[in-house]
C-alpha cells in the first residue's frame, strides 16, 4: 500500500506537471477563433476547413522596436493574440529592442519558461531564485550567447553596449504573461495601501507616496 508521503509526492509531481505548461493539444492545431463567445482555457477552435497559412504566420519581426520611453526597451510579441494558430500549441515569442543602456525592467512569466538569444549588442541579464535564497544568477551576454529565465522567476535585462541590441526570446507558452514588479506592486489600480508598502520595503510613506505617483 502506498504512503500518505509516497501519495502526496506522487500527487505533487502530477501536480507540478500538470500546471507547470500549456496543456498538450488534442487535435493536429486549434486555430484560435476570436469571435467565439465560448470562453475557455485559451480561445476556441476556427473550422479545420477554413483555416489557411495566414493563420499560421505573422510579419514584421525584422523591424526595431521604437525603445523611447523612460525604460529604453520594446517587446514585440508573437503569441496566440498575433498568430491565431499558435493557439493550443504551448509556445511563443518575442523580440525585444534595447536603447543604448536600456533595461527590460524586472518582471515574471508566470506560465512560461524563457530562452533569449542576443542577436546584436551586449546584454547583462540575471533572474532571482525564490525564498529564502534570492540569489541573483547573472552574466553578460554577447552576440549568439543564449540564456534561460526559469519559470516564474524575476528577471531582467539590461544593455551594456553604446549601440543598440536585440534579442529574439522564446516562451514555453502560447501566452506567457507579464508582470512587471514595479506597475504590479506601485502601479495597481487602485493603489495598495501604502502602510502594506512601507512595511513591506522597510521604508518612509513619503518614499512610497513618491513612487507610487510615477506610476
Ligand atoms: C486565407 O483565408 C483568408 C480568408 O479566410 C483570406 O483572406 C486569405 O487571403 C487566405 N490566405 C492564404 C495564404 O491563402
Ligand atoms: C516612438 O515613440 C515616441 C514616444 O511614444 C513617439 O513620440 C515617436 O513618434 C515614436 N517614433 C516612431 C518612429 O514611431
Amino acid at each position: 500500500m502506498a504512503s500518505p508521503i509516497l501519495l502526496s509526492g506522487l500527487l505533487a509531481l502530477f501536480f507540478t506537471a500538470a500546471l507547470a505548461s500549456d496543456p498538450s493539444p488534442l487535435q493536429d492545431f486549434c486555430v484560435a477563433d476570436t469571435n467565439s463567445q465560448v470562453l475557455l482555457n485559451g480561445f476556441g477552435c476556427k473550422d479545420p476547413k477554413m483555416v489557411n497559412a495566414s493563420d499560421f504566420s505573422s510579419n514584421g519581426l525584422h523591424i526595431t522596436g521604437n525603445t523611447s520611453n523612460p525604460v529604453g526597451s520594446r517587446v514585440t510579441p508573437m503569441t496566440a493574440t498575433q498568430i491565431p494558430g499558435l493557439n493550443s500549441l504551448d509556445i511563443s515569442l518575442v523580440r525585444i529592442d534595447y536603447a543604448p543602456w536600456g533595461i527590460n525592467p524586472p518582471h515574471s512569466h508566470p506560465r512560461a519558461t524563457e530562452i533569449l538569444t542576443v542577436l546584436e549588442g551586449s546584454l547583462e541579464v540575471g533572474f532571482v531564485t525564490s525564498n529564502p535564497q534570492n540569489r541573483l544568477i547573472t552574466k553578460v551576454l554577447q552576440k549568439g550567447d543564449v540564456f534561460v529565465f526559469p519559470i516564474g522567476l524575476i528577471h531582467y535585462q539590461r544593455n551594456v553596449g553604446n549601440g543598440n541590441a536585440f534579442a529574439i526570446a522564446v516562451l514555453s507558452s502560447q501566452n506567457p504573461g507579464v508582470i512587471t514588479i514595479a506597475n504590479s506592486v506601485f502601479g495597481s489600480k487602485p493603489h495598495i495601501p501604502s502602510d502594506i508598502l512601507v512595511k513591506a520595503f522597510q521604508v518612509d510613506n513619503n518614499v512610497v507616496n513618491y513612487i507610487q505617483s510615477n506610476f
